[in-house]
Parts: C-alpha cells; sequence; structure tokens
C-alpha cells in the first residue's frame, strides 16, 4: 500500500526518467478486434487479432475486399457485416473509464454495398449512434465508463429490410484512472453556476481533438493512441494568432496533467497572440470555431495549457470564453502548476454548443496583465458530446449527493471558489429554506434583516448568495449577541493603530487588541474599509464560526459590519503560529512531545470540522500559518473563509491565496478541482512534515530537488536517509515507534489519491498512538510487525463516509488498542 502510493506520487517523476511515451500506459483491458477476419493485421504498431471468439452471436458476414487501394491499411480490406441487431461481447476486468473505438472504412463488395449500410450503434444498451452511414473513413471514439463485467456492442440496422451494419475494427481499452473524472468540470451558462455532476455516468463520443499551434499527432505517438489535428481550419481570424514552439519536453508534474492527458506535442506547441498586428490594437481574443454538428447540446470541453510563452513566473494572466461566456477569468498558469513554466494542466468545461451547432474557444488578456506581458494561450482542445442522459439512481452519485459539504476558504482565490461556493451554498439554503418555511414562516425575515446594509452588492450571485447564506443558518442562532459596535473595536484596538499590527492579508489588517467591556485580549481583522471584496468570505466566516465552538478550532468572539466596514474579532492566540516556533526567530524550540501535542489539537479542530455536524466542512486552507498556538501551546485551527485575505500573521507575500499555500494544495484537488474533506487531509500531512523537518513547505531558495518538502522528504524516506532531514533540534528525542508511526501516517496523508489518504480520525488515532508510544516505556519500543495488529488501519478512505465516527469512538478505539498493547 505504502509504496503503491510512494510510487503514485512518483510516477511523473519516473516517466520522465523514462521518456518513452509507449511504455508509459498499459491498459488492463485491451481488446484490439479485425473484423471479419481470421488473422492478424498491423496499424500504427499495434496488432489486431481475429474477432469471431468476440461474436456475441454467429449472424454475421465476414467481407474482405478483393482490390483494397494500396494505400489503404490491411486492417481496413475486412469488414464484418450484421444484417439484423447482433455484435460483440468483451468481458470487462476493470471498472472505470474505457475508451472505445469503431473503424468504419466502406468498401466494394459484391453482395453488400457498404457505402449504403445505415444503423444504429449501441453500446451496453445506450444507443450512442443513430442511423448512421459514411461513405469513406470514419473512426468513431466514445468514453464510456463501464462498471459491470461486460461490454456489449451492437449493431442494428435502421428499419426497411434491406439494411444492415458493418464494422472494420474495434478498439476498446481502459483508460488511466483520471481520465474522465466525475465531478468537477466548471459549468458553463447562461443559467448555471458551478460544477458538473455524474461525468462518469455519460458516454462522451469524441468530436474534436487539436493540437493547437501544432501539427498533427498521430495514434503512433500518443499514449492513448489518440490523434490530434492542428487547428488552423477553425481559426476565425488567422492574423490573430502565432505559433510558438517549445524545444524542452513539457515539466510534468504530480497533481498536473500527465502524457495521458496529452502527448508531450500538445504540451510543446500552442497558439499565442500576435502582438506584432498593427490593425488588431493591444488587446485581442483568438477565437476558434469549431462545428460539432449538433445545436445546444452539452458538451465537455477540455482545454489543454502549458505556460511555453514566459520568461518569468506570474507574467501571463489571460481569460478563457466559451461561445463568448465567460468560463475563466484571469488565468495564471504559474499558481496552477505550482509555480512552475512549462508544465502542463487542463481544465474541463461544461458548455452548450450554440444554436449554430459550434462551440466557439477564444481566450484573450486579462485586465490583471502588466502592458508588456499582454498575451493569451492555447495548446489543446478536446471536445466531447453527451450522448446519453444520466443514468438515473445510480448509486454511486446518490451517494456523492447526499453529503453537502460547506466549502470553507478559497485557496484558488477569485472567480473559481466563489461560484463554488455559491452553488453549494444556494443548494445547500434551498434545502433548509424549504424545511424551515415550513416550521416558521417568518424567521426568515427576521434574520435576513439584520443584513440590510450588506446586501444588494455588485453581482446578482452574489447578493443571492448573500441571502441564502444567511437564511441557510440555523434558526436562533445568535449572531445579533456576536456583533460588535465599531466604536468598541476602534476603543479596542487604539483607533486601529499601527504599532498594533500583528499580520496582514489581501483581506486587510490584523491587530491585537483587548476588548474593553470584557477585558479580553483578542485578534481583529479589519477588512479595507470601503472594499466589499472580501464580503463573501466575511459572511462564510460568520456563519461558519458562529455555528462551531471547539477547543481546537480559534473562536470567533464578534463581528462589526458599520460603516462599511468589515470586521472580525477573535480570541486572542498568545503563542501566534504554529511556523513560527519551528523555524521562526528567536522562539525556544518545541519538544518532540509538544510538536505531537499541538499535531493532535489540530487534527482534532479539522476532525471536528470534517464529522461533527452535517454537512461536514472543508477548510481548504490547512498550513503551519492556520494552525495558531495559546498561552499553553495549544493549537487551534482557524481561518475559515478568509483563506484569500487570510491572517497571513507572518507572511512576507500576501498578495494571493494561492502563494499563501503553495506546497499544501492537494494534487488530486488540484487536477480535479474536486474539493473532499482528503484535501485538508493532504495538507495536514505537509504539515506534518514540516513540524518534523522544521523547514517550510516550499523554500524557493534550496536546490531544485528540495524545494517542495513534500516530495523531498518522501524521496529520501523511501531511500532510507529519513533520519537526516529531520529537526537537527530533535536528535535523539524521538523514540523509533513514534518516529515510524507519524511518518508512516504522514506519508499516508500525502497519497496521490484521496480514497486512500486517511480520514481525520486515523491520522488523530495515528498520532495519539505515536505520542502513546513515546510517552509510555512499557510499549515495545521494536514491535514486530505482527506485534501490533490493531494498527494497520490507515489508507482506506471508507472511514469518512460513515462520518458519524466522532472523537468519542475515536477515543474508545484508541483505549481499546493501548489495552491491546499492555497485554
Ligand atoms: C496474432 O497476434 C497475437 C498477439 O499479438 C499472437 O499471439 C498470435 O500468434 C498472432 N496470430 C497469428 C496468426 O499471427
Ligand atoms: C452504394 O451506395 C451509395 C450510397 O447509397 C451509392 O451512391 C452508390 O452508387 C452505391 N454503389 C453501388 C455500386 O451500387
Ligand atoms: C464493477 O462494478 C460492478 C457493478 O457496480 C460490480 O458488481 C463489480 O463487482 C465491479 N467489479 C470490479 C472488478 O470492481
Ligand atoms: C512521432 O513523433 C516524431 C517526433 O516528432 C516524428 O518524427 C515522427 O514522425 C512521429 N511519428 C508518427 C508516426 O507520427
Ligand atoms: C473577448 O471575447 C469576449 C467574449 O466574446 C468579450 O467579452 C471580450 O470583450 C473580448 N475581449 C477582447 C479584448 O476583445
Amino acid at each position: 500500500m505504502e509504496f503503491t502510493a510512494l510510487l503514485l506520487h512518483l510516477l511523473p517523476v519516473i516517466l520522465l526518467a523514462i521518456f518513452s511515451p509507449s511504455a508509459a500506459f498499459v491498459p488492463t483491458d485491451n481488446y484490439l478486434l479485425n473484423c471479419g477476419s481470421t488473422s492478424n493485421a498491423t496499424l500504427d504498431n499495434r496488432v489486431f487479432a481475429a474477432d469471431s471468439a468476440f461474436l456475441a452471436a454467429d449472424r454475421s458476414t465476414p467481407l474482405a475486399n478483393k482490390n483494397p487501394p494500396p494505400s489503404s491499411p490491411e486492417l481496413y480490406a475486412t469488414a464484418r457485416v450484421f444484417t439484423s441487431a447482433s455484435g460483440y461481447k468483451l468481458n470487462i476486468r476493470q471498472n472505470g473509464t474505457h475508451l472505445v473505438r469503431l473503424h468504419f472504412s466502406p468498401f466494394p463488395s459484391p453482395n453488400f454495398n457498404l457505402s449504403a449500410a445505415k444503423f444504429t450503434l449501441l453500446l451496453n444498451g445506450n444507443s450512442v449512434l443513430r442511423d448512421f452511414s459514411t461513405e469513406a473513413l470514419v473512426i468513431k471514439e466514445y468514453v464510456f465508463g463501464i462498471d459491470g463485467e461486460e461490454l456489449e456492442i451492437v449493431l442494428r440496422p435502421a428499419g426497411g429490410g434491406s439494411n444492415f451494419g458493418f464494422v472494420n475494427a474495434i478498439e476498446v481499452f481502459s483508460a488511466p484512472k483520471d481520465l474522465i473524472i466525475d465531478r468537477g468540470a466548471r459549468i458553463v451558462s447562461p443559467n448555471a453556476i458551478g460544477e458538473f455532476d455524474g461525468m462518469s455516468s455519460r458516454i462522451l463520443e469524441t468530436i474534436h481533438r487539436i493540437n493547437v499551434g501544432g501539427s498533427k499527432v498521430t495514434p503512433f505517438n500518443d499514449t492513448l493512441w489518440r490523434t490530434w489535428v492542428p487547428d488552423e481550419g477553425f481559426l476565425v481570424l488567422k492574423p490573430a494568432a502565432k505559433k510558438v514552439v517549445s524545444t524542452h519536453p513539457p515539466n510534468y508534474q504530480p497533481g498536473g496533467a500527465t502524457r495521458e492527458t496529452a502527448p508531450d506535442h500538445v504540451y510543446m506547441t500552442a497558439q499565442s497572440m500576435n502582438r506584432g498586428n498593427a490593425i488588431l490594437g493591444a488587446k485581442f481574443n483568438i477565437s476558434w470555431n469549431f462545428p460539432v454538428g449538433s445545436s445546444g447540446v452539452q458538451h465537455l470541453v477540455r482545454l489543454h495549457f502549458c505556460d511555453i510563452v514566459s520568461t518569468g513566473l506570474n507574467l501571463l494572466y489571460f481569460n478563457v470564453y466559451l461561445n463568448d461566456l465567460e468560463a475563466y477569468k484571469d488565468m495564471d498558469l504559474s499558481s496552477l502548476t505550482f509555480h512552475e513554466l512549462g508544465s502542463p494542466m487542463y481544465v474541463d468545461f461544461v458548455a452548450d454548443s450554440d444554436d449554430l451547432g459550434k462551440m466557439r474557444v477564444s481566450v484573450g488578456p486579462s485586465d490583471l496583465s502588466t502592458s508588456t506581458h499582454v498575451n493569451a494561450i492555447l495548446n489543446g482542445v478536446e471536445i466531447m458530446k453527451m450522448v446519453n442522459l444520466a443514468a438515473s439512481g445510480s448509486v454511486s452519485s446518490e451517494k456523492k449527493k447526499r453529503r453537502t459539504w460547506i466549502i470553507v476558504g478559497s485557496i484558488l482565490g477569485g472567480g473559481f471558489g466563489l461560484l463554488l461556493l455559491a452553488g453549494l451554498m444556494v443548494l445547500l439554503a434551498c434545502r433548509c429554506r424549504k424545511k424551515k418555511q415550513m416550521k416558521n414562516p417568518r424567521s426568515r425575515r427576521t434574520e435576513s434583516s439584520a443584513w440590510t446594509t450588506l446586501r444588494g452588492v455588485q453581482g446578482s450571485s452574489r447578493s443571492r448568495m448573500t441571502e441564502l447564506t444567511i437564511t441557510g443558518s440555523p434558526a436562533g442562532n445568535g449572531y445579533h449577541n456576536l456583533r460588535i459596535p465599531f466604536a468598541e473595536v476602534q476603543s479596542a484596538t487604539n483607533n486601529f493603530d499601527k504599532n498594533l499590527i500583528i499580520g496582514m492579508g489581501g483581506f486587510g489588517m490584523v491587530y491585537k487588541g483587548v476588548l474593553k467591556d470584557a477585558n479580553i485580549k483578542v485578534a481583529v481583522k479589519r477588512g479595507v474599509p470601503g472594499h466589499r471584496q472580501g464580503l463573501p468570505e466575511f459572511q462564510t466566516e460568520i456563519t461558519v464560526l458562529s455555528r462551531i465552538r471547539h477547543r481546537h478550532l480559534v473562536s470567533l468572539v464578534g463581528y462589526c459590519e458599520e460603516q462599511s466596514e468589515m470586521i472580525l474579532v477573535y480570541e486572542y492566540m498568545e503563542n501566534g503560529p504554529l511556523k513560527s516556533h519551528l523555524y521562526g526567530q528567536g522562539q525556544a524550540t518545541l519538544t518532540w512531545k509538544q510538536r505531537l501535542e499541538i499535531c493532535i489539537g489540530a487534527a482534532r479542530g479539522i476532525h471536528y470540522l470534517h464529522t461533527g455536524f452535517i454537512p461536514g466542512i472543508i477548510h481548504r486552507d490547512i498550513k503551519s500559518t492556520n494552525i495558531l498556538l495559546d498561552e499553553n501551546h495549544e493549537a487551534k485551527v482557524a481561518d475559515f473563509g478568509l483563506s484569500r485575505a487570510g491572517p497571513c500573521l507572518d507572511e512576507t507575500h500576501v498578495s494571493t491565496g494561492v502563494k499563501g499555500s503553495f506546497g499544501y494544495l492537494d494534487p488530486e484537488y488540484f487536477r480535479r478541482q474536486q474539493l473532499t474533506d482528503k484535501s485538508d487531509v493532504y495538507s495536514f500531512g505537509v504539515v506534518m512534515l514540516e513540524v518534523l523537518c522544521a523547514r517550510p513547505a516550499i523554500d524557493p531558495l534550496l536546490a531544485r530537488e528540495q524545494v517542495n518538502l513534500a516530495e523531498w522528504a518522501l524521496q529520501w524516506k523511501q531511500s532510507g536517509r529519513l533520519d537526516q532531514i529531520i529537526d537537527p533540534k530533535l536528535r535523539g528525542q524521538i523514540k523509533h515507534r513514534s518516529l515510524e508511526k507519524f511518518v508512516e501516517t504522514a506519508e499516508k496523508c500525502l497519497a496521490e489519491y484521496g480514497v486512500d489518504r486517511p480520514s481525520m480520525g486515523d491520522v488523530l488515532w495515528n498520532l495519539e498512538y505515536a505520542l502513546q508510544v513515546q510517552e509510555s516505556g512499557s510499549l515495545r519500543e521494536d514491535s514486530s510487525a505482527n506485534g501490533d495488529p490493531v494498527m494497520v488501519v490507515v489508507g482506506n478512505g471508507d472511514r469518512s463516509e460513515e462520518n458519524c465516527s466522532s472523537e468519542a469512538s475515536t477515543a474508545l478505539v484508541f483505549s481499546q488498542l493501548v489495552t491491546n498493547e499492555g497485554r
């Protein structure tokens, strides 16, 4: 398990080392059928074998072309004809996404005029191609999530007795696990926002696959044997675009795109703005029109990017539009690719084709770009039509819908985070509102009246969210009790005395203060007056924190929203962020025991967020600056909803949330844009390594292979050199078994895929074990593998499903463990 996780983590590195495209991916299921033939035929280095063993019934006719054109591949010299509905049955060994390709290449034959064939194609009963006929070679590709043991391919002749179907060749193979993600594609539509859910139950038909700025890529040069065609024919205004070609192979990174996502050739070429063109002016879009054949139909549009134009980081900002709707604003590839240039990534969108049956893709400069770096790029496009309706009542999608997550914080900052948040809030609020209105139709009005000054802010989606957020909160909750008059905040902070500033963030300044009435120390976070930018986060924080009280979560003392001010008042944490105790200056060194206790405290806080109530809460910005220590060095998790603005207390770089969270971002979240509680688990794993090694998650000053703590530590762990990177101040202090458990847990938190990561409850349990072993002399130092069988629990996502596992039950299990061990 461990080794696999590690291997997966390192896979891209290994792939880079091998640098052999075709060696990279071996599908579990792999059927290549040479239809109507009894011998093998080879195409693009692949052997297609005789098809007869896979026929569903013996009601078909093999055909051979007596005079095949010399240039035509041998594979297309035979075909199989079906005069009644019939076809093939293939055993499927691996559930999940499969690629299904059918090759149709009609040829003359005495009994059947293949050009006149007309038939419907069904995949496991779903009709994906209706009344199809062709007079020239056509290859149809379907991306199909199979979750049974069989794939049935049926060709059903169209009505009118004499009809028949035919096929020359079939490919069916399992796709890499992440090729299609179930949730996370951004919906681009005037009527809807949020993420698309249930992609893996859709059958997708590939309509276009484009190598933008490059030449044709044949199946020979693609690990999934795809064909990528050049984009020029689709450019709306050719002079607007300028080709760019990189001479370096793409810098594939964990969490980004892989060679299976798209081949090197796609990421090494792009179109960029042809800024030399005087007629076009300084700012313009590059647009492509892709005919898709049907109007108003949902498509998955996957856009591939790789910054091969910039000379430095964070210089390129551009917008993406689909059918003239804003799809992605201010895209910053540097931030999205963990601060690397030339690093491939992709974004999935779901959009409808327009009335003319087109999909128009545009990229253009963002307002954030400086005048010398105005540019926009695109490396690749895939457009896939959704050919079936969602499978209704499918178990997996229902399971997912049952849990609605409140999403707090905003690592990616801006647009997407807010969209996501808004979408979920709307969903959540609708539910609660229904219930509440039945019970007490007046409660809603009363509550929202307290917010009149906050409503009616720019943008309809925001103001709608404002209202819904509030109505979505539990009735009878004491928001009002938490209001603090502005005068009191002024007095608490000596009228925002500069000398009391203890931190700053995009949201504004953080002051230390004392509430005179209660005589309690507080931290006061003040939004830039008059700026309404952080409004949704501000409200989220209040909504969330007013509902939560936990020993390991920083509590909200109150808030103030008078005179266009947005102020949040928190309990003051005497010892500041964990980070400054690990590698800050002038702080006493934390002992191993203290470090374990801090980790346990933080883990408890996060565990409570995840499981303490329904819906669970994903923090989204777990890092050592967001774990604060009180006067007793007890850890509390902070910053729920202002991560973009957060109290980056001692942080020097404050501009965006992404920067603040580098090195902590779950690669799967980044890749799938699908948020789960396991993203927090990943970030927590990074914090654990920080605690152990006493260095930042990202240290750009170090040698390249050491910059990213998670990667570096796992590599050293693997090569058995872990003791060399442990904080020297801990030397000789840590008991072997305690260290082992700690590292093993951190490693599991950092698993490439969320499902392989432990739940926060499991993490907590393991940390307590590590502390117990450290503390207790009675436990064996070197327990053999079968000596502690109870511990082999981590590593399965299932536990989070039954999320009722509260701290109490965790503690129970733990005490059982202790008794077992003590025997
Ligand atoms: C066809 O190819 C398969 C697998 O590549 C091979 O095992 C088989 O021997 C070949 N058959 C013939 C007739 O060449
Ligand atoms: C075969 O069918 C096509 C399409 O219907 C037709 O154009 C063509 O003339 C036919 N060829 C023969 C030899 O009948
Ligand atoms: C695939 O999914 C089907 C139906 O969900 C299930 O019965 C089967 O056991 C699964 N097979 C594998 C190998 O997971
Ligand atoms: C594969 O890519 C290489 C390198 O670009 C190129 O030289 C070769 O012609 C390509 N082969 C095919 C079959 O496309
Ligand atoms: C790019 O296209 C979008 C959508 O049509 C449009 O709103 C925007 O103004 C265009 N940008 C430029 C610079 O022309």
